[in-house]
């Protein structure tokens, strides 16, 4: 009889025991099956199937053109390798915004069509009520402030928010709605780090940082950046761990050189 290890999956209470513990959270993104594997191998706690997709898979300049049929495409796929991490799906823009109802279709679709755990949509007190009624069936919603790209459109620039008093309040406000409704955690993104160590500090849930320092609950990066396959993308909260782009490049190059050159396929790679 085969005997199968047992695999202790990350939850929602695992990473609130972690806040507790001050272990911290590592968080990244991943959008197809095969990339999600070698990750699942690792000790990652939680996946998240970004709308960065739409960037880093799709191509488009922004985050608004990612459909929901997308999203359930990529996180279908991610969630089929991934035994161990919490995954987490990001709500498309125009999935949830202004329409509670929509929002609870939409994050419904997700968590049964994909299998992931739970859900994480952007903004505060503007998407109560859609957080408050998807939680209403039992789905786990993370929360998403400061930079968030789909609402690009309005602030015009990716540049750090919550600089001004008036946004870094309006961000700790929202920071507590989210706390209050039933988010299990929240990702701040490219804020000055004092603020998100304040709001670390005062929020009992999970605080999962992009570009928003050292003093949060965990770090989030897009795999293909901290991978290097992006080159054009260089923030200054961005580590590098590999060259991915230069890998690659070189490896198919060398392949190219290898066809032209009657290299390739030798002897042994026929039949
Ligand atoms: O879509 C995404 O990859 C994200 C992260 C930047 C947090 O929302």
């Amino acid at each position: 009889m085969a005997i199968q290890k047992k695999v202790k999956r990350v939850t929602t209470h695992v990473l609130n025991e972690m806040k507790l513990r001050g272990e911290k959270i590592a968080m990244l993104t991943a959008y197809d099956y095969s990339i999600a594997k070698i990750i699942n191998r690792t000790d990652i706690d939680v996946i998240l199937v970004g709308d960065s997709a739409s960037n880093v898979m799709a191509g488009h300049e922004t985050t608004l053109p990612i459909t929901l049929n997308e999203m359930i495409y990529h996180a279908t796929s991610v969630v089929r390798a991934v035994k161990r991490a919490l995954v987490v799906v990001d709500l498309p823009f125009g999935a949830y915004q202004g329409n509670s109802k929509k929002a609870l279709a939409s994050a419904i679709r997700i968590m049964k069509e994909t299998g992931a755990g739970g859900v994480k949509l952007e903004g505060g007190k503007e998407v109560k009520e859609s957080i408050e009624r998807i939680l209403t069936a039992g789905i786990p919603v993370m929360g998403h402030l400061g930079l968030t790209p789909q609402s690009i459109h309005k602030f015009g620039t990716y540049v750090v928010r919550a600089q001004e008093e008036s946004e870094a309040k309006k961000l700790i406000e929202d920071a507590h709605i989210l706390e209050e409704v039933g988010c299990f955690a929240i990702v701040l993104e490219k804020i000055p780090a004092k603020l998100a160590a304040q709001v670390t500090k005062e929020i009992k849930i999970p605080i999962i940082g992009i570009g928003a320092g050292i003093h949060v609950d965990g770090q989030v990066l897009v795999l293909h950046d901290m991978l290097g396959i992006t080159q054009e993308f260089s923030p200054r909260f961005l580590r590098r761990y590999h060259n991915l782009y230069l890998e690659i490049h070189g490896a198919v190059q060398n392949y190219i050189k290898d066809v032209k050159t009657l290299d390739f396929p030798n002897e042994k790679e026929q039949y």
